[in-house]
């Protein structure tokens, strides 16, 4: 896999158009004088109160622009308003292929109210709001009018249990949730209020259920706080958190990743605009699920900061049919389109027949997040879907990143398997556990060695984990969790996670979150989860269970343990495969050995086990 053999120079119709015809000129520029750089692009954007100071750097902490006094609602909405206010901001297509578009002066005006909604409701500076919702303008009004009071958002995607949800409303003492009655998936209604009812149960601190839809009477309805009185943008501290969103570490408990407003503003800003290589009147359609930071920064933020025109596809990818996203691409002449390596992989068993006849010309760029893309997919996705014509964008980030890290852009050559060399302003290192750098084309640990605007600030509750980042790696640096190895061009290859985290359809899960899941059954003892490699997935999960005195294993009780994991954690967590066993390779000192389970998985040597107790 190391080796990348074919360089894809952008094609002339992509290069010709491009902003940045010089990557390299504009790179050295952007390290060179960071502040100076950044400083810049922020001043592209509106501030009530202009910042006098660009960084202040506490290592590890950051403070970007600061005393600036900003808003990102008014960035998206207001500041776009005399170019804008009759554009689309959004195209929305449900799974049966309505349409409903809302325009830039539309949406102002209907966050607008329902910011005044929230106010009415007692919602205050800095107090969180869960949200539970799907895709959908509501979930994204809800989203902005949190930030135009100052309100922080934890929006929690809505295939997570309730006792998922639970967990997350109270880390973050969310005193208001936010969701629609029901969420439509493969033709069939999913109860949505329900999971937030079941969830919220004992939270006595939270104070209202706003319910978009068919709203039960003892709780708001979301249409008609759209009826509140408007409000304008509050402003507020650039630093002022802007929104919490969980992920999963290598603990069982999810990390409340903090981001705050003017860096992240600053840095999806731009990297949205340039990674896509955004004109004024291109349609964008970015996949990716509001629930997760790549809805975040590239559904939400981005576009809207930029100004642009998106569509978002409700629904799974392949139903009714395989060929909607790309009948959605024709229909609307999409031309930046941006998925997930785990979509293209499944478009990619489907052959290529059934994209016959739907015309994908009007696309210039195509982007992958999530995972590394085998080389495969990628030429798949170049030939078949970009037609050999369109600059391929592989973007390595992540939810602590808030913004594009490193990834190709449109303006130099890809190759396919690489996510590409570091972005402006950033500055990546590939060191071993030492932190010495190591020479190219050798695997090592990924690192980034200087804070940038839009990095996280703190995990909620728990700045202990947020330090963490900054002390595995020595050398004043923060580690991505990532192995990554640099060829001698510079370009950057992903090669998975170093510690236990699973990628799984390009979702992050901890494996201690499954396991802590497995053994709150009552037959199970012991559990240790690891990844397997997938061809469509790109990893699964596959258990190994000790079962407990009584018990004894059955293709029944595998059924069972599967469903009982789905049910706590929820539709992301799904194990492929339960093995049922007397013994774990442990350490020593009792840690549960993965890294072995994992090489027998693979038919790989196990390697030096000198440590392991049994
Ligand atoms: C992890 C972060 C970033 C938005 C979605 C995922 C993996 C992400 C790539 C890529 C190879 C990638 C990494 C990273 N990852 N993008 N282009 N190539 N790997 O965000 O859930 O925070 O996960 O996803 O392992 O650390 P996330």
């Amino acid at each position: 896999m190391l080796k990348v053999e074919q360089t894809f120079y952008p094609p002339q119709r992509v290069l010709q158009k491009a902003q940045v015809q010089d990557f390299e000129a504009l790179y050295q520029k952007s390290i060179s004088d960071p502040e100076g750089f950044w400083s810049s692009v922020a001043k592209e954007l509106f501030w009530f109160e202009p910042f006098d100071r660009v960084l202040e750097w506490n290592f590890p902490r950051a403070k970007w622009f600061l005393n600036g006094k900003t808003n990102i609602s008014y960035n998206c909405l207001d500041r776009n308003l005399n170019d804008f206010r009759n554009k689309v901001a959004y195209i929305i297509v449900d799974e049966d292929g309505n349409e409903s578009k809302i325009t830039f002066g539309e949406l102002k005006n209907l966050v607008s109210s329902f910011a005044g909604g929230l106010l009415s409701l007692g919602v205050k500076k800095g107090d969180r709001v869960c949200i539970y919702m799907p895709s959908s303008i509501e979930a994204i009004i809800a989203m902005l009018a949190c930030a135009r009071i100052g309100a922080v958002h934890s929006v929690v995607f809505a295939g997570f249990s309730h006792q998922a949800l639970k967990t997350r409303i109270e880390d973050a003492l969310a005193k208001v949730v936010i969701t629609s009655s029901y969420i439509k998936r493969r033709g069939k209604q999913i109860d949505t209020l329900g999971v937030v009812l079941e969830a919220t149960k004992e939270l006595n601190f939270v104070k209202h259920i706003i319910v978009s839809g068919k709203c039960p009477e003892n709780l708001i309805s979301f249409e008609s706080l759209l009826k509140s009185n408007p409000v304008e943008a509050s402003s507020v501290d650039s630093e002022d958190p802007l929104f919490i969103l969980y992920t999963s570490g290598t603990t069982g408990k999810p990390k409340g990743i903090l981001h705050t407003t003017g860096g992240y503003m600053t840095g999806v800003y731009l990297s949205t605009k340039l990674t896509f290589d955004l004109d004024k009147n291109d349609i964008y359609f970015c996949t990716a699920d509001v629930g997760w930071i790549t809805g975040h920064s590239y559904l939400v933020y981005g576009p809207l900061l930029n100004g642009i025109t998106s569509v978002i596809a409700q629904g799974a990818p392949d139903y009714p049919s395989i060929r909607r996203w790309f009948e959605i691409i024709e229909r609307y002449g999409v031309n930046v389109f941006y998925t997930a390596p785990t979509a293209i992989r499944m478009f990619m068993r489907h052959g290529e027949g059934f994209l016959k006849g739907i015309d994908l010309s009007s696309l210039r760029v195509i982007g992958t997040v999530g995972e590394p893309i085998n080389p495969e997919a990628w030429l798949w996705y170049y030939k078949n879907v970009g037609l050999e014509r369109c600059a391929v964008v592989d973007t390595w980030w992540q939810t602590e990143t808030g913004a594009h890290m490193i990834t190709t852009i449109p303006s130099y050559p890809a190759k396919p398997g690489m996510a590409g060399k570091p972005y402006f302003g950033i500055e990546a290192k590939v060191v071993d556990e030492e932190g010495k750098e190591l020479p190219p084309d050798t695997p090592g640990y990924l690192v980034i060695t200087k804070p940038w605007p839009s990095m996280f600030r703190d995990c909620f509750n728990e700045p202990n984990r947020y330090q963490e980042y900054f002390s595995i790696i020595p050398g004043n640096v923060y580690f991505t969790g990532d192995i990554a190895v640099r060829d001698q061009d510079g370009y950057i290859m992903i090669l998975g996670r170093a510690d236990d985290v699973l990628k799984v359809a390009g979702h992050r899960i901890g494996t201690m979150e499954v396991e802590s899941a497995l053994v709150s059954h009552p037959a199970v003892a012991e559990a240790a989860v690891v990844g397997k490699p997938h061809e469509v997935k790109g990893e699964v999960i596959k258990a190994f269970v000790i079962l407990r005195e009584g018990h004894l294993p059955s293709e029944e009780l595998s059924k069972e343990l599967k469903n009982h994991v789905r049910n706590v954690l929820g539709a992301v967590a799904v194990i492929e495969e339960v093995e049922f066993v007397q013994k774990l390779p442990k350490t020593r000192s009792g840690k549960i050995m993965r890294r072995i389970l994992r090489a027998i998985e693979k038919g790989q040597d196990v390697g030096d086990t000198s440590t392991l107790e049994d």
